[in-house]
Protein backbone atom coordinates (compact mmCIF):
# COMPACT_ATOMS: atom_id res chain seq x y z
CA UNK A 1 0.00 0.00 0.00
CA UNK A 2 2.83 2.24 0.54
CA UNK A 3 4.30 1.83 -2.83
CA UNK A 4 1.16 3.75 -5.03
CA UNK A 5 1.38 6.62 -2.16
CA UNK A 6 4.81 7.28 -2.70
CA UNK A 7 4.45 7.28 -6.35
CA UNK A 8 1.28 9.60 -5.94
CA UNK A 9 3.72 11.97 -3.80
CA UNK A 10 6.50 12.06 -5.94
CA UNK A 11 4.02 12.66 -9.04
CA UNK A 12 2.51 15.47 -7.06
CA UNK A 13 6.22 16.72 -6.58
CA UNK A 14 7.18 16.53 -10.15
CA UNK A 15 4.43 17.75 -11.39
CA UNK A 16 4.84 21.11 -9.06
CA UNK A 17 8.79 21.35 -10.12
CA UNK A 18 7.64 21.54 -13.72
CA UNK A 19 5.01 23.88 -12.66
CA UNK A 20 7.52 26.00 -10.95
CA UNK A 21 9.76 25.78 -13.44
CA UNK A 22 7.40 26.78 -16.37
CA UNK A 23 6.21 30.07 -14.06
CA UNK A 24 9.81 31.46 -14.03
CA UNK A 25 10.44 30.57 -17.95
CA UNK A 26 7.41 32.61 -18.38
CA UNK A 27 8.84 35.42 -16.32
CA UNK A 28 12.08 35.09 -18.47
CA UNK A 29 10.37 35.27 -21.46
CA UNK A 30 8.32 38.23 -20.85
CA UNK A 31 8.93 41.60 -22.05
CA UNK A 32 11.33 43.92 -19.21
CA UNK A 33 9.08 45.85 -17.16
CA UNK A 34 9.81 48.99 -17.26
CA UNK A 35 10.89 50.56 -13.41
CA UNK A 36 7.61 51.08 -11.87
CA UNK A 37 6.93 54.71 -11.07
CA UNK A 38 3.79 56.43 -9.69
CA UNK A 39 4.22 59.21 -11.82
CA UNK A 40 6.18 59.88 -15.14
CA UNK A 41 7.85 63.08 -14.66
CA UNK A 42 9.84 64.30 -17.41
CA UNK A 43 12.64 66.85 -16.38
CA UNK A 44 14.66 66.78 -19.58
CA UNK A 45 14.28 69.74 -21.51
CA UNK A 46 13.12 72.37 -19.13
CA UNK A 47 13.19 75.68 -19.97
CA UNK A 48 12.09 78.91 -18.32
CA UNK A 49 9.75 80.04 -20.76
CA UNK A 50 8.01 76.23 -21.40
CA UNK A 51 8.19 74.82 -17.46
CA UNK A 52 8.71 77.33 -15.32
CA UNK A 53 6.91 80.23 -16.25
CA UNK A 54 3.59 78.17 -16.10
CA UNK A 55 4.14 76.61 -13.38
CA UNK A 56 4.67 79.62 -11.77
CA UNK A 57 1.66 81.58 -13.64
CA UNK A 58 -0.53 78.86 -12.38
CA UNK A 59 0.81 78.78 -8.47
CA UNK A 60 2.16 82.08 -7.76
CA UNK A 61 1.58 84.98 -9.67
CA UNK A 62 -1.39 86.04 -7.70
CA UNK A 63 0.61 86.78 -4.51
CA UNK A 64 4.04 87.28 -6.93
CA UNK A 65 3.62 90.06 -9.96
CA UNK A 66 5.43 92.98 -10.90
CA UNK A 67 2.12 94.66 -9.95
CA UNK A 68 1.42 93.11 -6.26
CA UNK A 69 4.29 91.24 -5.23
CA UNK A 70 3.68 90.02 -1.48
CA UNK A 71 6.89 90.39 0.33
CA UNK A 72 8.73 92.31 -2.53
CA UNK A 73 9.03 88.99 -4.68
CA UNK A 74 8.71 89.26 -7.92
CA UNK A 75 8.00 85.82 -9.93
CA UNK A 76 6.65 87.55 -13.36
CA UNK A 77 9.89 88.11 -14.76
CA UNK A 78 13.31 86.47 -14.92
CA UNK A 79 15.43 88.62 -13.34
CA UNK A 80 12.62 88.13 -10.41
CA UNK A 81 12.37 84.46 -10.45
CA UNK A 82 16.29 84.24 -10.83
CA UNK A 83 16.84 86.34 -7.64
CA UNK A 84 15.12 84.06 -5.25
CA UNK A 85 16.79 80.50 -7.15
CA UNK A 86 20.21 81.64 -6.67
CA UNK A 87 19.92 82.93 -3.07
CA UNK A 88 18.24 79.36 -2.26
CA UNK A 89 14.89 80.53 -0.90
CA UNK A 90 12.97 79.44 -3.97
CA UNK A 91 13.77 76.32 -3.39
CA UNK A 92 13.25 76.51 0.25
CA UNK A 93 10.18 77.68 -0.17
CA UNK A 94 8.19 74.89 -2.29
CA UNK A 95 9.84 71.87 -0.66
CA UNK A 96 8.62 73.66 2.98
CA UNK A 97 12.30 73.63 3.70
CA UNK A 98 12.53 74.49 7.64
CA UNK A 99 13.19 77.88 7.98
CA UNK A 100 11.30 79.66 4.64
CA UNK A 101 7.72 80.43 4.78
CA UNK A 102 5.98 77.43 2.78
CA UNK A 103 4.91 78.56 -0.94
CA UNK A 104 2.46 78.87 -2.41
CA UNK A 105 0.72 80.33 1.13
CA UNK A 106 -2.23 78.81 1.58
CA UNK A 107 -2.38 76.29 -0.73
CA UNK A 108 -1.78 72.62 -1.57
CA UNK A 109 1.99 72.14 -2.41
CA UNK A 110 3.28 71.68 -5.84
CA UNK A 111 3.33 67.99 -7.07
CA UNK A 112 6.83 66.35 -6.62
CA UNK A 113 7.07 66.88 -10.51
CA UNK A 114 7.20 70.34 -10.68
CA UNK A 115 9.08 70.61 -7.97
CA UNK A 116 12.14 68.67 -9.45
CA UNK A 117 11.40 70.23 -12.91
CA UNK A 118 12.11 73.68 -11.03
CA UNK A 119 15.08 71.96 -8.76
CA UNK A 120 17.03 71.12 -12.13
CA UNK A 121 16.45 74.41 -13.65
CA UNK A 122 17.95 75.54 -10.58
CA UNK A 123 20.83 73.13 -10.85
CA UNK A 124 21.13 74.47 -14.55
CA UNK A 125 22.15 78.08 -13.07
CA UNK A 126 18.42 79.51 -13.53
CA UNK A 127 19.13 80.66 -17.13
CA UNK A 128 16.73 82.58 -19.41
CA UNK A 129 15.81 80.19 -21.84
C1 LIG B 1 -1.78 83.67 -1.41
C2 LIG B 1 -0.59 84.46 -1.67
C3 LIG B 1 0.69 83.75 -2.04
C4 LIG B 1 0.89 82.80 -3.01
C5 LIG B 1 -0.14 82.16 -3.91
C6 LIG B 1 2.31 82.56 -3.05
N1 LIG B 1 2.94 83.33 -2.12
FE1 LIG B 1 4.94 83.47 -1.82
N2 LIG B 1 4.65 84.80 -0.33
C7 LIG B 1 3.42 85.28 0.10
C8 LIG B 1 3.61 86.19 1.21
C9 LIG B 1 2.52 86.90 1.97
C10 LIG B 1 5.01 86.26 1.41
C11 LIG B 1 5.77 87.11 2.42
C12 LIG B 1 5.44 86.75 3.82
C13 LIG B 1 6.22 85.60 4.33
O1 LIG B 1 7.45 85.65 4.24
O2 LIG B 1 5.59 84.66 4.83
C14 LIG B 1 5.62 85.37 0.45
C15 LIG B 1 6.99 85.18 0.35
C16 LIG B 1 7.58 84.43 -0.67
C17 LIG B 1 9.01 84.33 -0.86
C18 LIG B 1 10.09 85.01 -0.02
C19 LIG B 1 10.41 84.15 1.17
C20 LIG B 1 11.54 84.72 1.99
O3 LIG B 1 11.87 84.11 3.00
O4 LIG B 1 12.10 85.74 1.61
C21 LIG B 1 9.21 83.53 -1.94
C22 LIG B 1 10.53 83.12 -2.57
C23 LIG B 1 7.89 83.11 -2.40
N3 LIG B 1 6.94 83.68 -1.60
C24 LIG B 1 7.69 82.25 -3.45
C25 LIG B 1 6.45 81.81 -3.85
C26 LIG B 1 6.26 80.82 -4.89
C27 LIG B 1 7.39 80.16 -5.67
C28 LIG B 1 4.93 80.67 -5.02
C29 LIG B 1 4.22 79.71 -5.94
C30 LIG B 1 4.65 78.33 -5.93
C31 LIG B 1 4.27 81.52 -4.06
N4 LIG B 1 5.23 82.19 -3.36
C32 LIG B 1 2.91 81.66 -3.93
C33 LIG B 1 2.20 84.96 -0.44
C34 LIG B 1 1.98 84.06 -1.47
Amino acid sequence: MARPLFTLVTAAALALLVVTACTSDNEEDSLPQPTPQPQQCDVSNVTFSKTITPILSANCYTCHSSSFSEGGVVLDTHAGVKKQADNGTLLGVITHASGFPAMPQGAAKLSDCNIARIKKWIEAGAPDN
